[in-house]
């Protein structure tokens, strides 16, 4: 019996792996750089046989123990079927395809489901003024890299064309393998950068900040002051009405006390 529902497994592997993914349900995941993202499968409590993740045409290990986990695996299978891809990086960005494969209802067929994703990630860097502002962002499946400016969108490195510099002057652009570097960062350089893969999808977007000098316990005591002026100026404002509202109603009953007596 067991051999007889691998054979038919082997059979269902062999069948399906030529034919494309049907049923376009692309699925948009968003989550930060080293956060753990989970890919879920939806699946109801069906007899699940196997779960099978690839990318760019390429299967990826799904660990399913614990032992392989305490190995090396950043992506495991939870539940049933769902995908947690764990600590993730620039290069985790783009789309997934998760094949699962399971028992219908009489059990003796296998089904499969084709389930597809696109794992968009974000993150924040700050910069020192004058230092290299480093983008790991031209991933294989990036098209381009646009950087938003006041007037929208713009251009700043596309594939085949390398650097196009719109928004930032091309002379501090430059390219090192996966990563863009503009050189001598001002604060003009500051905004939102964004990597897009070829069907204009954000494969990461990247918060740029200037990095502040000055030490936090600064900033913190300065961010007190202000605080406490605030209280104090709302109470003294209120306390202000308290006043107005006394004075007006001193100033009534003052009219009103000359209108009876005269
Ligand atoms: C991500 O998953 C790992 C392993 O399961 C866990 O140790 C870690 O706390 C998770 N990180 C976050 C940010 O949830």
């Amino acid at each position: 019996m067991y051999s007889y529902t691998l054979l038919l497994l082997l059979f269902c592997f062999i069948n399906y792996s030529e034919s494309p993914p049907e049923g376009n349900n692309l699925k948009h995941v968003t989550e930060k750089k080293g956060e753990n993202v989970t890919l879920s499968c939806e699946s109801d409590d069906r007899e699940i046989t196997v779960v099978k993740l690839s990318r760019l045409s390429k299967n990826i290990l799904v660990c399913e123990n614990e032992e392989c986990k305490s190995e090396n695996g950043r992506v495991c299978k939870e539940g049933s079927c769902d995908v947690i891809i764990n600590d993730l990086i620039y290069s985790d960005a783009g789309k997934y395809i998760l094949l699962v494969y399971y028992y219908n209802n009489d059990q003796r067929e296998v089904k499969r489901q084709i389930r597809e994703y696109h794992l968009h990630i974000h993150d924040e860097i700050s910069v020192k003024k004058g230092e290299d502002l480093k983008l790991d962002v031209l991933l294989i499946n990036a098209d381009k890299v646009e950087r938003n400016s006041r007037s929208g969108w713009t251009e700043v490195w596309r594939r085949g064309h390398g650097v196009r510099g719109h928004g930032v002057s091309s002379d501090r652009l430059t390219v090192s393998d996966q990563t863009l570097i503009i050189h001598d960062f001002t604060v003009t350089d500051t905004g939102t950068y964004r990597a897009l893969d070829s069907n204009n999808e954000a494969l990461i977007t990247v918060t740029v900040t200037e990095s502040r000098t000055e030490s936090k316990g600064k900033l913190d005591n300065t961010d007190d002051d202000t605080e406490q002026i605030s209280v104090w100026y709302w109470i003294s404002s209120g306390g202000m009405i308290v006043y107005a509202v006394l004075l007006v109603l001193t100033l009534i009953t003052l009219v009103v006390m000359y209108d009876e007596s005269s």
